[in-house]
């Protein structure tokens, strides 16, 4: 008799494993999460309030109020705009609509690592592109594109590399691809960044039939617990989505709070001044420990560690989790020797660089 087993692809994931050891009842410094060290807006946590009354109703399935929202603060299309549990669901959602066994999956060495996990579940096949120096090569992304590449992800900016690349390497890889590969630009961290040469990816969707940029709320508006992302595209992947998606899959405290937090720009320009001043400090504080800390534009940044077993990785986690701070290990993305660090409130980050400076000085 046959066993019950899953498909094969299924048995390579691995299940997420989240930083702080289970059953723990400690209170954390917790950098090794990339949410919002302010939290979230407090309209947004008003709305979500209001919203318990109405807790027994299902949401609404068309996502209009919450569509119409975001069209109106990005300039967008609200047609061409489908909202999900999360940018994860949105990553997965596309892949099951357009990939199945026999098809390729296009990502990047370094890149989130929803990608890979999309790929398998869909019975696809992951294809990983080499990357320069902990930064995305669209060259090597278009080499391995062919005939069964039906998705390439990118992350732009990147998770958990920090980096990104300019609007004309994008607009080389989405020309290099074939037409029938879609090209989903996940842009989780695009409202951090301030480069002239970055672009989040929607003019490509609006000048392409075959692009989609996918964004969140668990970011700089800090609703990460709420689950909700969404994507903008055409309106034939959009509908694609549309289909393959529940019909319910954005609560009703998730709507209410994103359409609030959408409204709250004070809280967004705190959140970024907070960023913009706690970003370089970091980054400068870590080089002076001697720490290699990759160029970030996002609001965490990846650190190479010493060589030196006794300061390498395992080290430096056990002693600054006997200094009740949570950073983020990379191995699973193959870096082992790497730390991935939030940007925290201040009092959080001069902790770190104090609990750093015991060991590494
Ligand atoms: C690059 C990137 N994409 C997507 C996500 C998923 O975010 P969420 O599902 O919370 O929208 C994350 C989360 O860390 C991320 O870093």
């Amino acid at each position: 008799m046959e066993l019950l087993s899953p498909r094969s692809g299924v048995s390579q994931i691995k299940p997420y494993r989240p930083a702080q050891p289970e059953g723990d009842g400690r209170s954390w410094i917790d950098l090794s999460l990339t949410v919002n060290p302010l939290g979230a807006s407090p309209k947004a946590v008003n709305a979500y309030r209001h919203a318990a009354a109405q807790i027994h109703r299902y949401p609404d399935p068309l996502q209009d109020g919450l569509r119409r929202a975001i069209a109106r603060t990005y300039d967008l299309d609200a047609e061409r705009i489908v909202c999900a549990a999360g940018s994860d669901e949105l990553i997965q959602l596309v892949c099951l609509a357009y990939a199945g066994p026999g098809d390729e999956i296009l990502c990047h060495e370094n890149g989130y690592q929803g990608f890979q996990k999309a790929a398998r579940v869909a019975g696809a096949t992951p294809v990983v592109a080499m990357e320069r120096d902990m930064v995305v090569d669209v060259e090597a992304m278009i080499e391995l594109a062919g005939e069964r590449t039906k998705i390439c992800y990118l992350a732009n900016p990147n998770n958990p590399t920090g980096t990104y690349v300019a609007i004309d390497a994008v607009e080389r890889l989405r020309a290099g691809l074939p037409a029938h590969t879609l090209l989903v630009v996940d842009a989780a961290y695009a409202d951090y960044v301030r480069r002239n040469n970055y672009s989040s990816g929607a003019d490509l969707v609006e000048k392409t039939d075959n692009t989609l940029m996918v964004r969140t709320f668990s970011k700089l508006h800090g609703l990460a617990g709420l689950r909700i992302g969404w994507g903008y595209g055409p309106v034939g992947v959009v509908d694609a989505i549309n289909s393959v998606r529940s019909a319910f899959n954005v609560s009703v405290p998730a709507q209410a709070a994103a359409i609030a937090t959408l409204g709250d720009a004070e809280h967004e320009e705190r959140t970024l001044a907070h960023n913009a001043m706690w970003l370089p400090w970091l980054t400068t504080e870590l080089q002076q420990l001697g720490l290699r800390v990759y160029p970030s534009v996002c609001n965490f940044i990846l650190v190479r560690v010493p060589t030196d077993p006794s300061l390498g990785v395992p080290a430096i986690v056990e002693h600054l989790a006997r200094r009740n701070i949570l950073v983020k290990t990379v191995a699973e993305y193959g870096m082992a020797d790497c730390l991935r660090i939030t940007v925290g409130q201040e009092e959080e980050n001069r902790a770190l660089v104090a609990a750093l400076a015991e060991i590494l000085v």
